[in-house]
């Protein structure tokens, strides 16, 4: 009989793998387990003892997956994926939709995803969300390791067999402080621009693919004159006078107290679509569905 099916390895014991492996740090994972560290460290060694190989090895301070740590890691994931939706099904037999929706998005779309999470809870109140906000690139990882439900992007990656729902447009525009001379005209050219200080986002964000390629399309040249990992960060930057960006419009709706100024430049905005992104092959949790079927069943626009 397979080491799995003894009773020497328990689901417990390859959960506490888990987290230890996705955080890096058996005291962080003793925290958010609420388990003592020596205890974590006393079940990590258990299933070594069980499985008959190392799971990790520390290199300095720095804890690392050996190569069966990381077979043992793919494969925990899979079976708590189909523990979730075992649960899940569970419940609906029951007629509950109950359950985790795992959910992660690209910076921006934070701004996106909440208006459309809040008809959904209220409909369901019971069902639990795990939400995770990173850069594009991030994302894509965690796509590509399957550890979300659906993913939010307005450039969902073209190598991936993915079903995408568009969800809502994304408008990339260009701002300047408030006091900029081409605030508030009708329109003016890229070429008046092109000598300002351009902040731009950090390589792997969706916006600053966008940009890039629009601006190759457009012929436009782009000088960045700083990289800033943060929406937030950059808009305070215009607002303070550092220089002009571009941003999609969902971060402007708090305009960084009044400082900044949107300006019309002919052959802007940036037009994209936002899409909520699932695996094909993805076999979806009643949880899962009930949300797909939500967000099909909303009027376009609505988020
Ligand atoms: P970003 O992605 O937040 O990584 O820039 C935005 C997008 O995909 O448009």
């Amino acid at each position: 009989m397979s080491r799995f099916h003894t009773r020497r390895t328990t689901f417990r014991q390859l959960e506490i793998f888990k987290t230890v492996a996705e955080i890096g740090s058996v005291t962080q994972a003793a925290e958010l387990l609420h388990l003592t560290q020596p205890s974590v460290s006393a079940q990590l060694s258990k299933l070594e003892d069980a499985l008959g190989v190392n799971l990790f090895e520390q290199i300095g301070r720095k804890l690392y997956l050996t190569d069966a740590g990381q077979r043992v890691l793919r494969e925990s994931r899979v079976l708590f994926d189909s523990l979730d939706r075992l649960e899940g099904e569970l419940a609906e037999l029951h007629g509950l939709t109950k359950g985790i929706l795992r959910l992660s998005a690209v910076t921006t779309a934070k701004y996106l995803v909440p208006g459309l999470l809040g008809p959904f809870y209220q409909a369901h109140p019971d069902v639990a969300l795990d939400f995770q906000i990173a850069n594009r690139e991030q994302v894509i990882r965690r796509l590509e390791d399957n550890l979300d439900d659906f993913c939010v992007f307005s450039h969902p990656p073209e190598h991936l067999d993915l079903v995408k729902i568009p969800l809502a447009e994304n408008r990339l525009v260009l701002i300047a402080h408030a006091n900029h001379p081409a605030a508030g005209q009708a329109e003016v050219e890229w070429s008046s621009l092109e000598h300002e200080p351009f902040l731009t986002r950090e390589p792997g964000s969706g916006t600053r693919i966008a940009i890039e390629s629009h601006f190759a399309r457009q012929g436009w040249t782009l000088r960045p004159r700083m990289t800033i990992a943060s929406n937030e960060a950059i808009k305070e930057s215009v607002a303070a006078g550092l220089g002009i960006s571009i941003l999609s419009r969902h971060t402007l709706f708090h305009m960084a107290q009044g400082n900044l100024a949107e300006i019309n430049v002919r052959g802007l905005p940036i037009t994209n679509t936002w899409y909520l992104v699932h695996w094909r092959t993805k076999a979806l949790s009643p949880v899962a569905r009930a949300f797909i079927e939500f967000v099909r069943a909303r009027p376009p626009e609505a988020t």
